[in-house]
Order: structure tokens, then C-alpha cells, then sequence
């Protein structure tokens, strides 16, 4: 963090000690996102008692790991990049600021993307769900702001009530879901966009197949022609089975894929940012 903001910082800290986390939002959003994404990372912090008592607990690096791959300012890099290519996106393709939109987190993890999504929103207006109940357990025990909520993994409906979302992102999701998995995500997705909202989702390219070490190499070329031919491969891991499949592993898709077994979204765009196996398309509800 530059010194030169840290008088935001500490204007915030004075604020927070009335225990409104509106109003001490309100005052960190005049941070960069990227300094308010750091922060987030660096809390709780021994000199700032009052928003500790607020904010959210960074996950531990364990966490951090085991959920996406890396840890700490490398990790919250990646997600600012991320979170940059949403708001980019979202303001040409909807015309409208990603500021105060509601937003659904559809497999939050431990609520990585939440942090930084306050930038934008109030927490009433962050929605997150996962079907794994240790993510859940890790959002609540951090405390994670907004609406948490476990849901199921082959869902028909989505644990969220009446709400309806200007913006929903699945990050590294449809990268692991098994077709069955993928088809229930997008067809129920679809239910809980607002008309002029926005879909973003990352899948993998087809190149994938040529670096994923577990696989033996004439499974990767069997999956190479497989996305050729379908637009759809996937190799299921070890966990979880839930109704007798593996619904976890990796996946490569196309959009063209996704238009033709999906036509209720058009895809807008794709992009591209520093993680070369996380393409990013924006989608939009036809
Ligand atoms: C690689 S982590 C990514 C977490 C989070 N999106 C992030 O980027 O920090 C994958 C997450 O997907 C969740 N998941 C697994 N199957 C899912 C499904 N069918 N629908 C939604 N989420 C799923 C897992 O529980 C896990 O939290």
C-alpha cells in the first residue's frame, strides 16, 4: 500500500468504530480496487481493530491453495484481473456501471470474490452459493458478507429466494463440471439473470489438454478429439460422486458448444487475462 492512502485507511478505521459496515465500505471505495482488494487480503490487522471487526478474515493460505492454486498478493492479483475483465465487460455489454448491482457468486469457494466485489456492492446485494459445505462453513467462520448459502450440485432451483442478478460469475467452475453437472449449472443459471443482465463464466481451451499432467498422454489425445468432435471433454477426478458419478474433474468446452446445447444464452464475447487456462465468456440471456 502506497502511504499516501493510507489516510483513507485510517478515516475508515475511525468510521468503522460506529459498527456500520455501509458506512465503512463507503469510505475504503475511495481505495483503488486494487488497494482495497490488498487489504482485504491483509485482514484482520493488529492497527485496525475496528474493521476487523466488520470485514471479513483473509482464508488461510492452506485455503488459499487447496481451493485456487496459489496464495497471498500473487493470488490477489489474479483476482483483481479477474474482477477488471467483469467490470469492463459488464459496462460495454450492458451500459450500465457494475456499481450497486446484485450479484450472485455461483461456486463462491471461500469467498475469494466476494472481497473484492465490495468494492462494488453493498453486502446485502452479494449473493453467494456453493454445493460443498466446507466452503460454506469457511465463508461463515471468515464472515463473509451477504447471503451465503449451500447449494446442490445438480440444481433445479437456487437457495437465493425471490432474487433476481444484474451480474453472476462462475470462476473455475464450468472448468471442472461433468456435463450432467454443467447442463443443470447453465439451464438453472438462467432462471436468476436479470433480462439485461450478465452472465461470465471461465471455461479451458482445447490446448488444455496438452498440460494436464494426470492424465496419461493417449487419454489427453482421445480428449483433444473428443472436444474436436462435441465441444465437450471431460475427465472426472477422484471426488465427489453423487448419484453415482463424478461430478468434479477437468473440462474443456467451446462456445459454440455452449450456444448449440444452451440457445436460452448468446455468448457476447470471450477474454483473456494473466491466466492463460481461465478464458473468460460473457454471456447474456436470450
Ligand atoms: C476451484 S474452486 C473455485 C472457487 C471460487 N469460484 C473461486 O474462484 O475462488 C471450485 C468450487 O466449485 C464448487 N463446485 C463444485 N461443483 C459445483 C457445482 N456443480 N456447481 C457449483 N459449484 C461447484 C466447489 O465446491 C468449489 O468451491
Amino acid at each position: 500500500m502506497m502511504k499516501d492512502y493510507l489516510p483513507i485507511i485510517l478515516q475508515a478505521e475511525r468510521d468503522a468504530a460506529a459498527g456500520d459496515v455501509v458506512v465503512a465500505l463507503r469510505k475504503l471505495r475511495k481505495l483503488s480496487l486494487m488497494d482495497f482488494s490488498g487489504l482485504m487480503w491483509e485482514l484482520p490487522h493488529p492497527d485496525l481493530p475496528h474493521l476487523n471487526a466488520l470485514l471479513p478474515r483473509m482464508a488461510s493460505e492452506d485455503v488459499q491453495r487447496a481451493w485456487t492454486g496459489a496464495a497471498g498478493p500473487q493470488m490477489m492479483q489474479g483476482t483483481v484481473d479477474f474482477v477488471r475483465i467483469m467490470q469492463t465487460q459488464f459496462e460495454r455489454i450492458c451500459r450500465r456501471p457494475l456499481q450497486q448491482a446484485r450479484i450472485l457468486d455461483y461456486g463462491c469457494g471461500y469467498g475469494r470474490l466476494a472481497r473484492p466485489m465490495y468494492w462494488f456492492t453493498d453486502p446485502h446485494d452479494y449473493y453467494g452459493v456453493d454445493p460443498w459445505n466446507r466452503s460454506i462453513e469457511l465463508c461463515t467462520e471468515d464472515g463473509i458478507l451477504g447471503n451465503i448459502a449451500q447449494s446442490e450440485y445438480f440444481p433445479a432451483t437456487l437457495p437465493v429466494g425471490e432474487a433476481r442478478f444484474d451480474l453472476i460469475y462462475a470462476y473455475s467452475i464450468f472448468t471442472h463440471t461433468s456435463l450432467k453437472a454443467t447442463n443443470a449449472a447453465l439451464r438453472v443459471l438462467r432462471d436468476y439473470i436479470h433480462s439485461t443482465g450478465l452472465l461470465v463464466i471461465t471455461v479451458r481451451p482445447i490446448d488444455f489438454w496438452q498440460i494436464v499432467g494426470r492424465i496419461p498422454e493417449a487419454d489427453r489425445q482421445a480428449q483433444v478429439a473428443i472436444h474436436q468432435r462435441d465441444g465437450f471433454a471431460y475427465v472426472p477426478d477422484s471426488f465427489p460422486v453423487i448419484n453415482g458419478e463424478v461430478i468434479f474433474g477437468d473440462t474443456t468446452l467451446t462456445p459454440e458448444w455452449l450456444e448449440r446445447s444452451h440457445p436460452y444464452w448468446r455468448v457476447e464475447a470471450y477474454d483473456r487475462g494473466i491466466d492463460p487456462w481461465q478464458t473468460v465468456l460473457m454471456l447474456t440471456p436470450r
